[in-house]
């Protein structure tokens, strides 16, 4: 059987699945993501789960190719709302706007669960993200960020501690961001550029655009 590899975006929320977890893949589309998962051996079982029947179709067709419908279900949900607690350990949302991402979480109770790991991949708006992450309570245990066609992007994963707080314009930019990788740097060189604009208009981001200056330096 032909092996399932994934590149860009999808490795790294790969990357932060952990070892042996129940994996729920939330707006799933082609299913790659699980797929490549259960092929590698990284995990056991997944749940598929797409808003729309037409990505679900197309991924339970994938699957079938690969051999695992027996370890990959798909279930037709709006975000979370028809997976259980007790079904998933590990949940990704990929390839979302940050404020989609942020609204699937805050509709449903059980990821305030400390033991429940969250992947998070914003194609948009990831300050708006992690704001409200912080105001309920979740922190950033690992982000980075990844290359994919000719495009950067940050991955988070998350974690409820119950320590709510709210944050600056600086932290919810940079989040637990550092500039170690030609990937990071170059997404934080992006929120800079996106800033400073901001801040023609609006001179109180000032702050933020030097702080960032500084990390960058
Ligand atoms: C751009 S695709 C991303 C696919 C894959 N996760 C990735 O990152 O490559 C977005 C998918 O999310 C699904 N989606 C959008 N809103 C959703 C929601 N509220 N709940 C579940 N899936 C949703 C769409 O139907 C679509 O298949």
């Amino acid at each position: 059987m032909k092996m399932l590899n994934l590149k860009g975006r999808l490795s790294l929320c790969a990357e932060y699945v952990r070892e042996g977890s129940r994996l729920a893949d939330i707006g799933t589309d082609h299913g790659y993501l699980p797929i490549a998962l259960c092929q590698s051996g990284r995990i056991p079982s997944a749940l598929a789960c797409d808003i729309n029947p037409l990505p679900l179709e197309s991924a339970a067709k994938n699957i079938a190719e690969f051999g695992l419908s027996d370890r990959i279900k798909t279930r037709l949900s709006d975000g979370l709302t028809e997976v259980g607690a007790d079904e998933a350990d590990d949940i990704v949302i990929a390839g979302m706007g940050g404020e989609l991402i942020a609204a699937i979480i805050e509709n449903c109770p059980w990821v305030k669960d400390g033991s429940k790991s969250l992947i998070l991949q914003p194609m948009t708006r990831h300050d708006v993200l992690i704001g409200r992450l912080y105001e309920n309570g979740f922190s950033i245990e690992k982000q980075g960020a990844v290359f994919d066609s000719k495009k950067v992007y940050t991955v988070l994963c998350v974690r409820y501690s119950g320590e709510a707080k709210s944050c600056d314009t600086y932290e919810a930019t940079v989040g637990r961001l550092s500039p170690d990788s030609e990937a990071s740097v170059a997404f934080l060189n992006k929120c800079l550029n996106k800033l400073k604009k901001q801040a023609i208009g609006d001179p109180s981001l000032l702050p933020a655009v030097e702080k960032l200056k500084e990390l960058l330096s």
